[in-house]
C-alpha cells in the first residue's frame, strides 16, 4: 500500500478543542485527498456526528453491533473505540480489520483523548503490522494560560513517551503547536516550533461545533500539513531514518 501521511491531534488537557479541530481539518484536506478520520476519543464527538453508535474495538473485542465506520466523498470516518471494551482483540485480529480501512487512503487523522493509553498504542502498532512502517507527525493542541504552561514544559515528553510506548514508531515529529481560544493577541513565538493561533469564538462554544456558522481560521494549519503530506508521499528523506526523533 501507498504510503499514508499520518497526523495526530493530542493534548495533555481535556476540552481544548482537539475534535473541532480534527473534524475541520479532515473535512478541508478531503476535499482533496481520500482522508481517514480516526475517533478514539471515549467521548465520540466525532462519531456521534457520524451517526456512528460504537467502534471497531468494541465490535472485535466485546461481540458488540452497530454501525461503527462511514463513507462521505473522499472522507472516511472510523470509530475505533466508543467505551473501553472489556477486553482487547488480538493484534493480529485488530491489524486485518483495520487493514480494510486504510486501503486507498492519502492522508490519516487520528482524533485522540487527552493523555496516551493502551489504544493508542495499540493503533500504532496496529498499523504497523498492516503497513510495515509507522510514523506520527503530532498536533498538539492546548489552550492558553496554565494549559499552555504545561503542555510547554512536557512538549518533549508527549513524543519520547509515544516512543518509548510503540518503539516500532520511525519518526516522530511535532508538527505544531497549536493555542486554541485565544482572546486577543497572544505574544509567543519559541524558536523551532511551528505555533499556530486559533482565536476564541463565542459562537463555537455555545452552539456545537457542527451547527456553528463559523469556521475556524485554519489555512496556516492546512498548508503546514499540505506540506508534510507532500514530504512523505514523495518518499523525501524524513522516513527513512529510524527512531530520529524530533521536537522541531
Ligand atoms: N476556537 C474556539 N473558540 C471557542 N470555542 C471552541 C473553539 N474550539 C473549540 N471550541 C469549543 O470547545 C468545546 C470543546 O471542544 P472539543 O470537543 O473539540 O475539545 P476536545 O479537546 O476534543 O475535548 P476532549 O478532551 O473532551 O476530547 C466545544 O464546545 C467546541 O465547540
Ligand atoms: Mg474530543
Amino acid at each position: 500500500m501507498a504510503k499514508i501521511a499520518r497526523f495526530s491531534v493530542m493534548s495533555l488537557k481535556g476540552g481544548v478543542g482537539k475534535s473541532t479541530l480534527a473534524y475541520y481539518l479532515a473535512k478541508e484536506l478531503s476535499k482533496r485527498y481520500n482522508v481517514l478520520l480516526v475517533d478514539r476519543d471515549y467521548t465520540n464527538t466525532i462519531g456521534k456526528i457520524y451517526g456512528l453508535e460504537t467502534g471497531l474495538l468494541n465490535v472485535l473485542g466485546d461481540g458488540v453491533e452497530g454501525k461503527f465506520y462511514d463513507n462521505i466523498g473522499k472522507l472516511r470516518v472510523l470509530s475505533l473505540v466508543s467505551f473501553s471494551p472489556s477486553s482487547l482483540p488480538s493484534l493480529g485480529d485488530f491489524a486485518r480489520a483495520y487493514s480494510n480501512f486504510l486501503e486507498g487512503v492519502d492522508v490519516m487523522i487520528t482524533d485522540n483523548p487527552p493523555g496516551f493509553d493502551e489504544i493508542m498504542a495499540m493503533e500504532f502498532k496496529g498499523y504497523y503490522e498492516v503497513m510495515g512502517e509507522v510514523h506520527c507527525s503530532s498536533v498538539v493542541v492546548t489552550t492558553p494560560g496554565v494549559s499552555l504552561s504545561l503542555t510547554l514544559s512536557h512538549l518533549n515528553d508527549i513524543v519520547k513517551t509515544l516512543v518509548s510506548w510503540v518503539p516500532q514508531i520511525s519518526f516522530a515529529r511535532l508538527l505544531a503547536l497549536v493555542v486554541n481560544m485565544v482572546k486577543g493577541n497572544l505574544n509567543i513565538e519559541i524558536p523551532g516550533i511551528n505555533v499556530i493561533q486559533i482565536p476564541f469564538y463565542k459562537e463555537l462554544l455555545f452552539r456545537s461545533f457542527v451547527d456553528s456558522s463559523i469556521r475556524p481560521d485554519l489555512d496556516s494549519m492546512i498548508r503546514l500539513m499540505e506540506e508534510r503530506i507532500k514530504q512523505i508521499r514523495s518518499g523525501g528523506g524524513i522516513l527513512v531514518q529510524s527512531h530520529n526523533l524530533q521536537i522541531q
